[in-house]
């Protein structure tokens, strides 16, 4: 058990269907800290180094078209586990296995279009923050 910090990120979808509010208070109501969030609309560079581990993906093109389409709500939450819990609270990649009462459970119905990212490992969550916040956030 270790207290982290993780990067979140409330995609276009999100921030079109106005769940901002719910997500924010849902991490905030389990007991995690918010460090920084910006609202913005990121460039085709920053998602392309983002997404980088699907660049051989064949959807790698129209997720890179997605996450630029309009603004994304990008987050650092911390707290005890937080890379972990948070992606319990965001719900499975699929949709078949997104519970209900988690984020993606709650709000999305397809792969693609999915509400929220999450960082799925300490590495990953060092790496996505400093390529969002670089050192704002230091
Ligand atoms: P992935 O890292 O597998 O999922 P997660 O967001 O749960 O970590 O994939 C990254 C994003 O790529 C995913 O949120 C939505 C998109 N995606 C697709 O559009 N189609 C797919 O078949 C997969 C696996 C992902
Ligand atoms: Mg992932």
């Amino acid at each position: 058990m270790a207290i982290e910090k993780t990067f979140l990120m409330i995609k276009p979808d999100g921030v079109k269907r106005q769940v901002i509010g719910d997500i924010v208070n849902r991490f905030e109501r389990r007991g995690f800290e918010l460090k920084g969030a910006k609202l913005m609309v990121a460039s085709r560079e920053v998602a392309e180094a983002h997404y980088a581990e699907h660049a051989d993906k064949p959807f790698f093109g129209e997720l890179v078209d997605f996450i630029t389409s309009g603004p994304v709500f990008a987050m650092v939450w911390e707290g005890e586990s937080a890379i972990s819990l948070a992606r319990t609270m965001m719900g499975a990649t699929k949709p078949a296995d997104s519970q209900p009462g988690t984020i993606r459970g709650d709000f999305a119905t397809t792969i693609s279009e999915n509400i929220i990212h999450g960082s799925d490992s300490a590495e990953s969550a060092e790496r996505e923050i400093g390529l969002w916040f670089g050192g704002e956030l230091a």
